[in-house]
């Protein structure tokens, strides 16, 4: 086979074990999934009535328009419908993304640790990834970032708040740092957990998206919404961008009940307030027991906290796989001696804590 030699050294996603599995392995009755950031609170009502009630044909294929979920969305943010372009989650728009602008000879900015995609696809692409250290805040380093972009830059990617630190880029910063890039660079801003930030400083994007035309906004219905597994998520660029990006996506790329979900989901920002709020409480929770055990973590604007344990994260991950928890190792994320906690209910935070507390005293 002729297949480009970028791809033969990358790794396929490893799903974890079933949480079947994990129950006979152990011989656990319950097992709380804290891995991978979904709402552990499900979805709006909203959502499950429509479900319960939808008529559409099975037969049909989706609005590839995504007309209704488009309109809805363009009121929603004050934006024009030609703003938008949805995706098969934000994931497929970080594809989609690169597919239009890497080519052998480019390169795309990002920092790290950080999403992984957005490097996986420069590497698919056959672009370079110019990856900047995080600050020992978690922070993006911009000064770094800024001294590596060249002529050759197509790319600069933005996680805020970023996914695995959860630390957060103030409006300030990132306004001093898009003031200096060029206008022929998009700059991508995911906001994949965007609605569970409470920072004040926090940029809003929206309006930043009216002055400078090279942004495209990254959103997802997979977070708080607690759509993942519908798959849908939504850029919001300025209309030639997103003109520029239509033709690369596949025309069904959303589909139906996905756009039906997603739009029941927006019409319940009351349910958004409620998960936000929990979250913020059962992460003040957290932030109390870490600092009483003497463990150490980034402040997060999402729903999820990485922790330092100072000892290997797979051990850690494993200790509390035994006891029922699946959780996130650093190890593949960057912080080999971390775990990604995803914030869950407050049941089974008080159980974690717990959970946590016996691994400290055994160890
Ligand atoms: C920062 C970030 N961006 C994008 C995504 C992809 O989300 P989805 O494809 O479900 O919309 C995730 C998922 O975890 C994420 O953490």
């Amino acid at each position: 086979m002729k297949w480009k030699e970028q791809i033969l050294n990358l790794h396929a996603y490893q799903p974890g074990k079933s949480i079947d599995a994990i129950k006979r392995e152990y011989g656990l009755e319950r097992i709380v999934k804290l891995a991978s950031n979904e709402n552990p609170y499900g979805c709006s009502n909203k959502v499950t009535e429509m479900l319960n009630n939808q008529t559409t044909s099975n037969a049909l294929y989706p609005d590839g328009y995504a007309f209704d979920l488009r309109m809805s969305l363009a009121t929603h943010f004050q934006v024009q419908p030609s703003e938008l372009i949805f995706g098969n989650g934000s994931d497929e728009l970080i594809q989609i993304i690169n597919s239009a602008l890497i080519k052998p000879g480019t390169n795309a900015v990002m920092a790290t640790p950080t999403f992984s995609e957005y490097q996986q696809y420069t590497i698919i692409n056959g672009g370079e990834a110019r990856e900047i250290l995080l600050t020992d805040k978690g922070e993006h380093n911009f000064t770094e970032m800024l001294n590596v972009i060249d002529e050759n830059t197509a790319i600069v990617w933005i996680c805020n708040p970023n996914n695995p630190s959860g630390v957060y880029m103030k409006e300030e910063e990132l306004v001093a740092f898009l003031e200096k890039i060029p206008n022929d660079i998009l700059v991508v801003i995911d906001e994949a957990y965007n609605e569970y930030v409470v920072a004040n400083d926090y940029p809003n994007t929206l309006k930043l998206l009216k002055r400078f035309k090279n942004i495209i906004m990254l959103r997802t219905f997979s977070k708080i919404y607690g759509l993942a597994s519908f798959r849908i998520g939504y850029g919001v660029a300025d209309p030639s961008i997103i003109k520029t990006l239509e033709p690369i996506r596949s025309p069904f790329n959303t589909n139906t009940f996905a756009q039906k979900a997603a739009l029941a989901a927006l019409a319940d920002q009351e349910f958004l307030e409620q998960c936000k709020r929990k979250n913020r409480e059962e992460l003040e929770k957290m932030y109390q027991f870490l600092e009483n055990v003497g463990l150490s973590y980034y402040p997060t604007q999402g729903n999820f906290l990485l922790v330092d344990f100072q000892t290997d994260g797979d051990q850690i991950f494993q200790k509390l796989l035994q006891q029922g928890f699946i959780v996130r190792s650093g190890k593949s994320l960057g912080f080999p001696n971390s775990v990604r906690i995803t914030i869950g209910q407050a049941e089974d935070m008080e159980a974690l804590r717990k959970a946590i507390q016996l691994i400290l005293t055994t160890v």
